[in-house]
């Protein structure tokens, strides 16, 4: 039995990972914490889980050892605790952006501050399994990818891999849910905004367009991709299309085969 704690727990990802690790058979999950709800009970954000645990928020501070610990923090904070956390856990898997590059300048560039562990940088693999099988197994540091970035590179990375797509022209077109910005919100993400309405949220600039290029540039080929992000009216979810010119010669069946 694996004890693994959750930071950050309140918040949306955090919340659908907890209900996730409850059902799990290998795992106890031990501690999870909040910053405004110490001492309440997780279900009073998380009504879903009632008679499933009696899981009560602690601070991060009141963290024990355990054997894995996941991190559920807006992007920017997991490099703040990281070296406070990474004692905490032989395993730590963060869902934040903060490690998901592998290039310094990259980050810093789509992130538009400085990074506070460019050393830890390239400790961490990209948490992806269809890619990173292997790795994946003995990893000690995993940063999970972004929802965008995620869907994206699943759905090119065949083509990709196989040479039938032009790597250079690829663009992405993505329909996102409210659930996506978080439990706290914002003017862009609050239900009278975003209601009865599609919008376009980020034309272009979108900061996973660097973890999808990262990752589909591992078959070899260099890729440049476009990802233009629309909020559409749903809670959950995301759908991705994803544009390409074939490379000459290929048909419709090399795709489907792919
Ligand atoms: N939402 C998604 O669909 C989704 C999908 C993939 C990845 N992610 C990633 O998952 C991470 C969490 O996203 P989310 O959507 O779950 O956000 P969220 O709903 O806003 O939750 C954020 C969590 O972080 C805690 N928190 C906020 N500021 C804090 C601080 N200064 N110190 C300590 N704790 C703090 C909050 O606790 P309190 O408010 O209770 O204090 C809450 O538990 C992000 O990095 C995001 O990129 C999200």
């Amino acid at each position: 039995m694996l004890t693994v704690s959750i930071v950050g727990a309140s918040g949306y990802a955090g919340g659908e990972l907890l209900r996730l690790l409850l059902g799990h058979p290998e795992v106890k999950v031990s501690q999870v914490t909040s910053r405004r709800s110490i001492g309440d009970p997780v279900t009073i954000h998380h009504p879903n889980l009632r008679r499933l645990t009696d899981l009560c928020y602690v601070s991060m501070d009141r963290l024990e050892p355990c054997d894995l610990l996941f991190i559920s923090l807006p992007n920017g904070l997991s490099m703040q605790y990281i070296q406070d956390l990474i004692g905490k856990a032989g395993r730590l898997i963060d869902l934040g952006a903060d490690f998901r590059l592998r290039s310094l300048p990259d980050w810093e560039e789509w992130y538009r501050r400085p990074h506070l562990h460019p050393e830890l940088l390239k400790e961490f693999v990209y948490g992806l399994p269809e890619l990173h099988r292997e790795e994946l197994k003995t990893a000690r540091w995993v940063a999970n990818p972004g929802c965008e970035a995620a869907d994206s590179i699943l759905s090119l990375w065949p083509l990709v891999k196989h040479g039938l797509v032009d790597p250079q022209s690829i663009i992405i077109d993505a329909k996102m849910s409210s659930s996506q910005a978080g439990r706290q919100p914002t003017e862009a993400s609050h239900h009278a905004e975003r209601a009865n309405c599609v919008r376009s949220y980020q034309a272009s600039g979108h900061r996973h367009t660097a973890e999808v290029e990262q990752e589909l540039s591992l078959s070899g080929k260099a890729c440049r991709v476009a990802i233009s992000a629309t909020a559409v009216e749903m809670v959950r979810g995301l759908l991705v299309t994803a544009h390409c010119r074939l490379s000459p010669g290929v048909k419709d069946k090399d795709v489907w085969r792919a």
